[in-house]
């Protein structure tokens, strides 16, 4: 066995920390989190209050720029942002390359990092033009690539954007519309989904923003860092968790095990079974994301005509693990992704595509994130330290 903390010191000021559970890799003004008390702020407003109040691009704004915008330049980056909604022809051609059945979180990653191929002569990082311009680039296209992804998977026709519409309503007509058919949109839905979209516009040093700061501290530009960001996100210990979710209630119910049996699996750690959508690195108190969803799971459904089995299933769940010692010991409680899926398959968008709507709503913190990073003078280019553990010198059958 080893002595890690044997080799710590032997290392002089390195220290192990798997996970980076103690170790800070940069400063950030942009997200407040209290694990403890519940708290979530960006810039400093409650999240309560801009799910409540606020737009996505109003919040995308506030992220990226550090204050909220006058209602002059929330209109005119609404208006930049319609204007850059087309993608190339020739890139709408790289989605029938893919297999129907490819994950729209891999196509998504892959046709943003493909989206860069466009505008490798605007794409110098330290070009504050370029930057800017990609910024409105990467929140206008993203979308209508999400639901491109989301139109190849059922074999649909690709839409054009409706650039008569905001920023929600065209990717509800884009993901929901039919050539030939007029798409009336649903005005809860939108509210819902833009509420949704909020909550999830940034989270401070999570996985995925880490990676995207790593990855921009090389120099990289904006579409290799998202593009990064969002293979991050895939995992179903981070943003896929909201398809695992799903994918756990529906094995739940069709199995007819009881939820009581289920939460004992878990408990014994039976074949590394986890009750997905709960814990969280940082929160050891209920999500205030996750109590906003729960809120609004109810609302959205019955406004939406919609009754959902699974929805009782998660609240049953959610209920016997509250009240459950394994769970409180471990302070674990629902995180952000226990109930968006409900809404989302609600709304009508395949499990596949929850994923992609989380990278939807994280977007805007990824660029602000990027940006804080890249114009911090004291970021290094990020490179973690390491103890070997492995084999001393030796030679080379033959040689010495
Ligand atoms: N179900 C059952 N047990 C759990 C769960 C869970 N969801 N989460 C943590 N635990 C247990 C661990 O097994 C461990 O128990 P032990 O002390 O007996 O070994 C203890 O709680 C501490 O857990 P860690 O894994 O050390 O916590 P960590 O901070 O590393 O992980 C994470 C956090 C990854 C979110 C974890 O709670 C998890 O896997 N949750 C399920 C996946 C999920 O919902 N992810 C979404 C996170 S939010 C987001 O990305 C948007």
């Amino acid at each position: 066995s080893i002595d890690f903390a044997s080799l710590t010191r032997q290392t002089g000021h390195t220290a192990l920390d798997y996970g980076f559970v103690n170790t800070a890799a940069t400063k950030s003004a942009i997200t407040y989190i209290d694990g403890d008390k519940g708290i979530l702020r960006y810039r400093g407003y409650p999240i309560e209050q801009l799910a409540k109040n606020s737009t996505y691009l109003e919040v995308a704004w506030l992220l990226i720029y550090g204050e909220l915008p006058t209602a002059d330049e929330l209109a005119e980056f609404d208006n930049k942002i319609r204007r850059h909604t087309l993608l190339h022809e020739d890139l709408k051609r790289f989605f029938p390359a893919l297999p129907h059945t490819a994950h729209p979180m891999s196509v998504l990653s892959a046709a943003t990092a493909a989206l860069s191929t466009y505008y490798e002569n605007e794409s110098d990082p330290n070009n504050p033009e370029h930057v800017e311009l990609n910024t409105i680039r990467m929140i206008a296209k993203l979308p209508v690539i999400a639901a491109y992804a989301h139109k190849k998977s059922v074999g649909q026709a690709f839409l054009y954007p409706d650039n008569s519409l905001g920023f929600v309503d065209n990717f509800l007509k884009l993901n929901f519309g039919v050539l030939s058919e007029v798409y009336e949109v649903n005005p809860v839905m939108s509210r819902a989904l833009e509420r949704l979209l909020i909550l999830h516009e940034d989270h401070e040093q999570n996985a995925s923003t880490s990676t995207v700061r790593l990855v921009g501290s090389t120099g990289a530009n904006q579409f290799s860092s998202i593009s990064a960001g969002i293979n991050a996100l895939y995992g179903p210990l981070h943003g896929g968790a909201n398809e695992a979710v799903l994918d756990m209630l529906g094995r739940i119910r069709d199995s007819g095990e009881s939820v009581q049996r289920f939460v004992e699996r878990v408990k014994n750690k039976e074949d590394g079974v986890k009750l997905m959508g709960f814990g969280h690195r940082v929160y050891k108190n209920y999500d205030p994301r996750a109590k906003l969803v729960k809120e609004s799971a109810d609302e959205v459904l019955e406004a939406l005509g919609v009754s959902d089995p699974l929805l009782d299933l998660a609240k049953e769940l959610e209920e016997i693990a509250l009240n459950d010692d394994y769970f409180r010991e471990r302070r674990l409680y629902p995180n952000v992704d226990f109930y968006t899926g409900v809404i989302y398959k609600a709304m009508g968008f395949p499990t596949r595509m929850f994923t992609v709507l989380f990278a939807i709503g994280r977007l805007p913190g990824w660029l602000a994130q990027w940006r804080e990073a890249t114009r911090d003078p004291q970021t290094k280019i990020g490179r973690p330290q390491q103890l070997y553990i492995g084999a001393g010198e030796r030679n080379y059958p033959g040689q010495g």
